[in-house]
């Protein structure tokens, strides 16, 4: 969206009536302009009456994760100062990855109402029907290497979880970043890290949260928020995660990532449970029975050994699998 169109937005959100000609002043435009820019938003999807003397109301908007709507539900200090919004894209991560590239700022979002090539973790594809879902990579450039951020997406769940609590809906966490409501998946999240061994150029947290409607079929059983029974806008959610990313990442690299661990335990669906870990070369069962101070799972195997995973696909096993 231009940003003049942005700002005429902007203008417009408290809903009350706005004549044209104050907008105009306001932004230093001509109201031929102000006119031009209702127009786009129109086509944007925009419900925007106009009446002689009363001038224009926004009476319905949206629900696109656009910056301008995020930020009434919360003020930035880092993550989401910068939120670029695609109407759609091939994968958020992939276009945060070029910007990152290009020398991009920690804290930047890109959002998107569909994505082409959405990718799940492990090679896996992602899809979500158009303005369905929330959509949105986050860039950070953490100043710790690489080996000591395998616990950073077990705090992305649990920021993600406290978002949803905050919204008044209680969520759970798989191992290792799975978000699910009465034990299905509402949200996933791929990281993905640029780097060398012992130096961290930056770290992608892409995250999908099914909103209004989720995949039907497919590995396991998904839910959105609407089915249970939450009915917001994505860019309040957005607001949401964002916060509670900030308080948990920040939390994270000031060195309290035991605090953070332990919440993730709290949250966890996973612990005292019979699991099945697939990885690329074999499936183990057992008992999943802590994660270590790196986030790593710890599995009592049915064998009697005991073995840590970095890496794989849980299944829970047993009751409220
Ligand atoms: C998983 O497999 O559970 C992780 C799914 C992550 C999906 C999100 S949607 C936004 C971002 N862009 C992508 O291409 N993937 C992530």
């Amino acid at each position: 969206m231009h940003d003049m169109t942005t700002q005429v937005l902007s203008e417009l959100l408290s809903g009350e009536a706005r004549s044209g000609q104050d907008i105009a002043k306001r932004l230093g435009i001509s109201r031929a302009a102000v006119w031009k820019h209702v127009t786009t938003l129109r086509t944007l999807g925009y419900e925007i009456s106009s009446r002689t003397g009363a001038g224009y109301t926004l009476t319905l908007c949206p629900d696109h994760p656009h910056a301008v709507l995020v930020h009434q539900y919360y003020s930035p200090v880092t993550l989401g100062k910068t939120i670029i919004y695609l109407a759609e894209c091939g994968s958020t991560n992939s276009e945060l990855r070029l910007r990152a590239e290009a020398g991009a700022p920690a804290g930047l979002v890109i959002a998107t109402d569909e994505q082409h090539a959405g990718r799940g973790r492990r090679g896996r594809t992602w899809t979500a029907a158009r303005g369905t879902a929330l959509l949105f990579s986050v860039l950070l450039r953490p100043q710790m290497p690489p080996g000591e951020l395998a616990g950073l997406t077990l705090v992305a769940g649990v920021a993600v979880a406290e978002a949803l609590k905050s919204l008044g809906v209680t969520a759970t966490l798989k191992w290792p970043n799975d978000v699910h409501i009465a034990g299905k998946k509402v949200c996933g999240i791929l990281a993905e890290l640029s780097g060398e061994l012992d130096y961290t150029s930056y770290v992608i947290l892409g995250i999908g949260v099914n909103v209004w409607a989720h995949p039907q079929g497919g590995d396991y059983i998904s839910t959105s928020l609407a089915a249970e029974g939450l009915r917001l806008s994505r860019a309040k959610v957005l607001a949401a995660i964002l916060t509670s990313l900030e308080v948990n990442i920040g939390l994270f690299t000031a060195g309290q990532q035991a605090i953070c661990l332990e919440k993730w335990r709290q949250q966890s669906t996973t612990l005292g449970r019979r699991v099945s870990v697939r990885t690329a070369t074999a499936t183990y069962t057992g008992l999943a029975r802590d994660i270590t101070p790196e986030g790593a799972l710890v599995v009592a195997l049915d064998d009697g050994l005991e073995k840590v995973f970095t890496t794989g696909d849980v299944t829970l096993r047993g009751a409220g699998a």
